[in-house]
């Protein structure tokens, strides 16, 4: 159950001492091999690795991806002046957002690549930049994901055009003079290999009907085991059949496409961990639950929470307890959802979990928390302040990158006037 393995109980007393706990710790070097994985995603005429950035958008990450030679996947406009701020060149970052910027045209003009994911979108697009060239998502009918709320394919799903849609897209773009450039998919995280082949030769099919389009964008969603019993995407196992059709594709329509792919969760997740120490132990009686309550929880790492997602927990101690027992783990807020050991998939149902004994005052490594956590949390809930960001490098040396959010912090947009 032990996957955050790069926090040793020396490590974490380093860490607590100068930053305190909570605190989200990276893997320098964990990332750095999962950038190198990725970038050697099988593909036939050439490959762009975008870093989805809504998984973890802290601007160290950003620019430790962009010096391997990543590209970034923004989800939203303030991603993409997040992104740039963070010293991306605009023509490196491409955005595919649920919501229509409202400065499309300067994010354009700027060199930002725009995947149009609704018709009004391409339409609005359009108005602002006739003439231009453009992506457009595709909802291919199809979805894939660990459980309903990652799963951002299929009629259920609002993400991206619907795949019976295309004269309209034709109509839009033959209106605006746009350029369709790029087809692009995401249908959520689960990675099926036989649901990506569907999914690709229906995005291949689609680009055979756009003669301008140069580049296949099939998204993220490859999933990595945060704890035994889950599995791993084989991205050679999903890529290669692909890279193949691709090929395929090129010797019928004389078109070899750019491949492109957007992880976050693969380049991430099992590169971190939440640090936390145990602050309370306390049970329900016979036939109850022992819960070990931590001083981090929801305002961390809600996956839990929202999913049910299972994340390992490791309880360190200078010279391990040799008992283990069954604990439910429990976060700090006033909430009876914030749970860390709910039930896989059940967010509503708990689940014991065998661990080391812990003692109050131990440390409490929370594994796997690197994507969708410092970005995807319940921020200043109960006035908890964001925890900080260190970076264990690669040399063993530690690095803030962000600070403990202060009150002051937390209060700043509050108006003070009675
Ligand atoms: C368009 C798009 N690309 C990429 C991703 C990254 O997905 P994952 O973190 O599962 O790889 C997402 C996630 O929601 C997405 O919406």
């Amino acid at each position: 159950m032990e996957k955050s393995g790069f926090l040793t109980f020396e490590t974490a007393q380093k860490i607590a001492e100068k930053y305190s706990t909570p605190c989200y710790v990276y893997d320098e070097a964990a990332l750095v091999a999962q950038a190198k994985k990725a970038l050697a995603f099988p593909n036939a005429f050439g490959l762009t690795v975008r870093f989805a950035m809504k998984a973890s958008s802290n601007r160290a990450i950003l620019r430790l991806f962009d010096s391997l030679g990543l590209h970034i996947d923004a989800s939203s406009a303030h991603e993409v002046e997040r992104a740039m701020l963070a010293g991306i060149p605009a023509g490196r970052i491409s955005l595919s957002s649920q919501q229509l910027p409202e400065n499309l045209a300067e994010l354009a003009r700027a060199g930002v690549k725009y995947n149009a994911c609704s018709l009004l979108q391409l339409d609005e697009f359009g108005r602002a930049n006739p003439g231009a060239e453009v992506g457009v998502r595709i909802n291919p009918g199809l979805g894939s994901g660990g459980t309903n709320r990652t799963n951002v394919g299929g009629p259920a799903s609002s993400f991206g055009i619907w795949k019976d849609y295309i004269p309209q897209i034709m109509e839009t773009a033959a209106r605006h003079g746009l350029k369709i450039v790029r087809i692009h998919t995401h249908i959520g995280s689960g990675s099926d290999p036989l649901v990506w082949r569907k999914v690709a030769e229906m995005s291949l099919g689609t680009a055979e009907l756009f003669p301008d389009a140069v580049t296949l964008n099939m998204g993220g969603g490859y999933k990595v085991a945060r704890v035994d019993g889950e599995k791993s995407t084989d991205l050679a196992e999903i890529g290669e059949p692909v890279a193949k059709l691709v090929e395929k594709f090129a010797a019928r329509t004389g078109r070899k496409l750019h491949f492109e792919i957007e992880p976050g969760t693969f380049l991430v997740a099992n590169c971190a961990a939440v640090l936390a120490r145990v602050q309370d132990i306390c049970d329900t009686g016979e036939g109850g639950y022992k819960f070990l309550k931590l001083d981090a929880g929801m305002t961390d790492i809600l996956r839990p929470s929202l999913y049910g997602a299972q994340h390992p927990i490791c309880i360190l101690q200078k010279t391990p307890d040799p008992a283990e027992e069954e604990y439910i783990v429990s976060g700090h807020c006033c909430e009876s959802g914030d749970i860390l050991t709910p039930a896989a998939g059940d967010p509503e149902g708990l689940s014991p979990r065998k661990m080391r004994r812990a003692h109050i005052g131990d440390f409490c490594a929370i594994g796997g928390a690197g994507a969708y956590c410092a970005s995807m949390c319940a921020q200043n809930y109960n006035s908890y302040p964001a925890s900080p960001e260190v970076m264990l490098k690669a040399d063993g040396s530690l690095r803030l990158i962000r600070r403990r959010q202060t009150l002051a912090q937390i209060l700043e947009n509050e108006i003070q006037d009675d």
